[in-house]
């Protein structure tokens, strides 16, 4: 997979570099480059913002350089449309962190991990002129996209998480790709609490069951806990869990937090929050 970022502090990503990343760099898995925007302005002093049209607080990135730095990593370097797209190659995705944008989720991860070039621009300020999303559509699928319901001052710490996200699932990156399958979100669950060696650690015992042996009684044991756990912590996404995928044992769980389950999905009861089970215990 190529990826190329864009951004006005390069130096910010260094941490791409280091860790499983920076591994699947050197290794050739990901081919990953860091470009300063000022790398395309044309004037003395390299700008690449301005007052924003309208008035108001702060300033807006000029379309220029991103226009010229887009074309380029896209490979039409005359800055005319389509020119990765053109001749039949998969259009290049764009990334832009915004917080205006759609909400990155583990399913965003899996979708982009899928992709052969992923280019990400680092808006500052208030933010890119939009009109360079606008023309941007013409040779990339264009995804403004948001970490979360809060605000960063720009998009490098975003695309930090989002490249580490998505790299990491790209085949190859992460050694053991066991350690995928049984994470927190790959089956719309919260993943169950772990533990390691000593079994009695200042008075606390791992659980019983995970010492016995036996294998199924473990994984029931986990499931429930993937269960509680996400009814206690993250309630929204038991609400948009398909209902298929739970079996007789997962039902008794939920129905002892007080969820019922119906054909249409999973509903907290009047119980659910408090009731038997799922105490709300800070961890
Ligand atoms: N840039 C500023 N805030 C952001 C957020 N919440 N997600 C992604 N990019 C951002």
């Amino acid at each position: 997979m190529r990826i190329d970022v864009i951004s006005i502090f390069p130096e910010y990503l260094a941490a791409l570099d280091l860790s499983l990343i920076g591994k699947a760099r050197r290794d050739g898995l990901l081919q990953l480059q860091v470009h300063d925007l000022r790398g395309w302005t044309t004037d003395r002093h390299r700008t690449v913002d301005d007052t924003p049209t309208g008035g108001g607080a702060g300033m807006v990135m000029k379309p220029e350089p991103w226009a010229q730095a887009l074309a380029d990593v896209a490979g039409a370097a005359d800055g005319l449309p389509g020119g990765a797209a053109a001749d039949g190659a998969r259009r290049p995705v764009l990334i832009v962190p915004s917080p205006a944008g759609e909400v990155f989720t583990q399913a965003t991860a899996y979708e982009l991990a899928g992709e052969e070039h992923l280019v990400f621009a680092c808006g500052r300020y208030e933010g890119i002129d939009e009109r360079v999303l606008e023309w941007a559509a013409e040779q990339y699928t264009v995804r403004p996209m948001s970490l979360g319901d809060y605000v960063l001052n720009g998009g490098e710490v975003a695309v930090l998480a989002m490249v580490e996200a998505v790299g990491r699932l790209v085949p190859g990156v992460v050694g053991n790709p066991e350690s995928l399958v049984e994470e927190s979100h790959s089956d719309g669950l919260l993943e169950y609490p772990v533990y390691t060696k000593p079994a009695l650690w200042r008075d606390r015992a791992v659980p019983e069951v995970l010492l016995s042996g036996n294998h199924a009684a473990i994984a029931r044991w986990r499931r429930d806990e993937q269960l509680r756990r996400t009814a206690r912590r993250r309630p929204d996404l038991l609400e948009r869990l398909d209902p298929a995928v739970l079996d007789k044992g997962d039902r008794a769980v939920l129905a002892a937090l007080g969820w019922s389950v119906g054909v249409d999905g999973l509903r907290p009861g009047p119980g659910a929050g408090l009731g038997a089970g799922n105490e709300a215990v800070a961890e």
